[in-house]
Formats: C-alpha cells, sequence, structure tokens
C-alpha cells in the first residue's frame, strides 16, 4: 500500500497538524510503503519571502524527522525536488473542469480573507492531485479540511481514465474521527489563519502563557463546569490518558476544581507529551548534515517512484 501526505511550510508546526496529520502519518509508516513531503511549490502561492520558505522548509524537515517520519522507512523530500509534478499538474489541469475549482473552499476561503487570487491559487487542488497521483498513492492521511481536495483529485483521475484509459489508481483520503479537527485556543478550529494555534515546539513559558490565556465563562471554583464545548477538555483529550481525561472530566462536571487549576493540568499534559519529540528536535537541530542528506537521497527516491508513472501518463496522452 502506498501512503502519501504532504504540508506546506508556511509556518510553525501546531497542534492540528501533528494530530489531524502528522501522527496518523508517523503510525502509518507501519503499514505500507509511505511518502511524506514538504509542500513548498503550494506554499508560494502565500508565502513571497525567498528567505522565509527556505527556512521554514528547515525547520519543518526538522519537525518531521523529531515527530518521528523515520527516513529508513519512508521517503521524506521536497516537493519541488520532483519538477515533473508540475509536469503532471499540466496535464490533469486540461481536463480539471472550471466548476469543480470554483467549488474549492480553499479559494474562496483565501479570496474573502483579502488575498488576491492567483492562477496559483486557484489550481492549487490540481498540483495536489498531482501530488497525489504521480506516486500511485492508496491511502492520503490529512485532517478533515483537505476532504474536498482529495475529492478534486479522485475527481480528477476518474477524468484522465474515462479520457485516456486506466491511467492512475483512486486514492482514498484517511480521515480520523477523533482528531479530524483539533480545537485552538479560541475554540474554533486551530489554524495558523486564525491565529489561535498552540505549536508543538512551543517554548514553557509561551506555552503556559497561551494556556493560562484560554477564555473561560465566570463560573466560580466551587460550582460545575460546562464539558460540552471546553477547549480545555477538548485539548486535554488528546495529549492524557483515558484515566486522566476522565479524572479531569469528572472534575469539571463535580465542581470544585478552579480553571486555573484545569489549565496547569492541561499545560503539563501538554508539555510532557511532546518531551520525547522536544529531545529528538534538539538532537537532530545540532547536525544539519543529518537533514540534507536525508532530503537529498528522499528527492532521488521520490523521482525514481514518479518516473515511471510519468512515462506512462506521457504515452496515454500522446506526448
Ligand atoms: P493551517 O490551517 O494551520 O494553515 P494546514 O492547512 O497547513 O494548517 O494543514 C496541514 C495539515 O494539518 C492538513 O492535513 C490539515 O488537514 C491538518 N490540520 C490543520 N489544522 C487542523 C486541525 N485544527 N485539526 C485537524 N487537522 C488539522
Ligand atoms: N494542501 C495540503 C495542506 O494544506 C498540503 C498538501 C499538498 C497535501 N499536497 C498534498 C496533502 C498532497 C496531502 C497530499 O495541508
Amino acid at each position: 500500500m502506498r501512503i502519501l501526505s504532504g504540508i506546506q511550510p508556511t509556518g510553525t508546526l501546531h497542534l492540528g497538524n501533528y494530530f489531524g496529520m502528522m501522527r496518523p502519518a508517523v503510525e502509518l509508516q507501519e503499514r505500507g510503503d509511505a511518502f511524506y513531503f514538504i509542500a513548498d511549490l503550494h506554499a508560494l502561492t502565500t508565502v513571497r519571502d525567498p528567505a522565509a520558505l527556505r527556512a521554514n522548509s528547515r525547520e519543518l524537515a526538522i519537525d518531521f524527522l523529531a515527530c518521528g517520519i523515520d527516513p529508513s522507512r519512508s521517503v521524506f523530500f521536497r516537493q519541488s525536488d520532483v519538477p515533473s509534478v508540475t509536469e503532471l499538474a499540466w496535464i490533469l489541469s486540461t481536463v480539471t473542469p472550471m466548476g469543480l475549482l470554483e467549488r474549492c473552499h480553499g479559494f474562496k476561503d483565501k479570496t474573502a480573507r483579502g488575498m488576491a487570487a492567483s492562477h496559483g491559487l486557484f489550481a492549487y487542488p490540481v498540483l495536489m492531485a498531482a501530488d497525489i497521483l504521480i506516486y500511485d498513492s492508496d491511502l492520503v492521511p490529512v485532517g478533515r479540511d483537505q476532504k474536498q481536495h482529495l475529492e478534486v483529485t479522485r475527481d480528477i483521475a476518474v477524468k484522465i481514465n474515462e479520457t485516456y484509459g486506466e491511467v492512475f489508481k483512486l486514492p482514498k483520503p484517511d480521515i480520523r474521527d477523533d482528531t479530524a479537527i483539533v480545537p485552538g485556543l479560541d475554540g474554533a478550529k486551530m489554524s495558523k489563519s486564525y491565529h489561535n494555534t498552540i505549536a508543538i515546539f512551543e517554548s514553557e513559558a509561551a506555552l503556559k502563557k497561551k494556556i493560562m490565556g484560554i477564555k473561560t465563562d465566570s463560573t466560580p471554583v466551587e460550582a460545575p463546569k460546562p464539558v460540552e464545548d471546553s477547549v480545555i477538555l477538548g485539548l486535554y483529550r488528546l495529549v492524557a490518558s483515558e484515566a486522566d481525561f476522565r479524572a479531569m472530566e469528572g472534575d469539571h462536571l463535580a465542581g470544585g476544581v478552579g480553571y486555573g487549576d484545569l489549565k496547569k493540568r492541561l499545560f503539563s499534559g501538554i508539555w510532557e507529551y511532546f518531551a520525547p519529540q522536544r529531545a529528538r528536535r534538539e538532537e537532530i537541530f545540532s547536525d544539519p548534515e543529518f537533514v540534507d542528506r536525508v532530503l537529498a537521497e528522499g528527492a532521488v527516491r521520490a523521482r525514481a517512484a514518479a518516473d515511471p508513472v510519468m512515462s506512462r501518463v506521457r504515452a496515454a496522452v500522446g506526448l
């Protein structure tokens, strides 16, 4: 089974990225032949600062490896190191109906927030389809917000197959119900765009400040506290054992424990959960050649996997 996912180097990795995409990706390394990449070509649609793009790509590579992507088992690479993906995107775009892209939330949301409506932003889902189809992927672990992009990918693959014969396999998304939408500090979906994120490699002081700053209602210490839509519980559930989570839920329901104490417990939970990744990150950070080597080897292996698919596609369409 071929597993594939990517993430854009547009900022620091947060808990939503980790539980929605990164952790499932790490687990899936055991179940098949995994390909994971840094979507730097996609990031060009929003990042216009070359130094920042380079630095973010590097940081993201370190984060991926610190979180458990194992380059001896998975192919780990930069999207732009396989230039034929843009050729495939062009070929796919020739069968992609405008209407399919016009319906995509990503483009609508970004332009509604004032971003210039570039062709790259509009064609973003076509490049994503190329990312997936060029490696004959079966399974794509992502958060719920990417579901529509996977549907578009399948629609485009079907169009190609209808037009040119059986060229592509149809990939499936792997979206985990329990972590499909990780809440941010304000209770809305955690996202860079909403400025409500908790980075997984936040400093201790910054993490404490963010957690203690979570807005809560004015329920007095003694009184029971609402559990539904509780950001504290929503985040604690991700990092705590089942028993610790039940205990915290019980403390909400029974009353007698103030929000300050509950937040301190949440802080410790998050801090401890990411301790092994933090330690691994320090090690990787101090060995820049290791990261260079991993990405260089990943590029060679990814191109080797993409080449036969591209030959098949070129032959099928008449190039
Ligand atoms: P952001 O919304 O912060 O810009 P990205 O769009 O870069 O995040 O998402 C990268 C990956 O992380 C995608 O697979 C996405 O589905 C997942 N992801 C992002 N935010 C969340 C969240 N709050 N809950 C679950 N998964 C998420
Ligand atoms: N669009 C994805 C995101 O914003 C990143 C991405 C690009 C991706 N190409 C992909 C994810 C292919 C999965 C498969 O998170």
